[in-house]
């Protein structure tokens, strides 16, 4: 499964991950400006947000849902497509993801 994270200053960030990582896994380790995961990905930090542009990629990863979107309501600034990198599990219909991250 590809994937590419969209730094703020516009570099394209490409990486190969398994399917059942979060995206957030991925960008951590990949030193992804801006996805610092500082909770582990317990759903309760926001430092992992990024945002799918693409309308049909963000139809297939879904909306923010639950506790997700209790936490994101605390962001003023969410563009369509927000979302928290740590509840985004990869599966194969998710190869060639991109996001953006809005924060570096
Ligand atoms: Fe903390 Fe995603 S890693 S909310």
């Amino acid at each position: 499964i590809t994937v590419t994270f969209v730094q703020k200053d516009g570099e394209r960030r490409h990486f190969t991950a398994a399917s059942g990582q979060t995206l957030m896994e991925v960008g951590r380790a990949g030193d992804v400006r801006g996805i610092l995961g500082e909770c582990g990905g317990a759903c309760s930090c926001g430092t992992c947000r990024v945002v799918v542009e693409d309308e049909a990629q963000r139809r297939l990863v879904g909306d923010a849902g639950g506790l997700e979107a209790d936490l994101l309501f605390f962001f003023d600034d969410n563009p369509p497509g927000t979302r928290l990198a740590c509840q985004i599990r990869l599966a194969p219909e998710l190869d060639r993801l991109v996001v953006t991250v809005p924060q570096d």
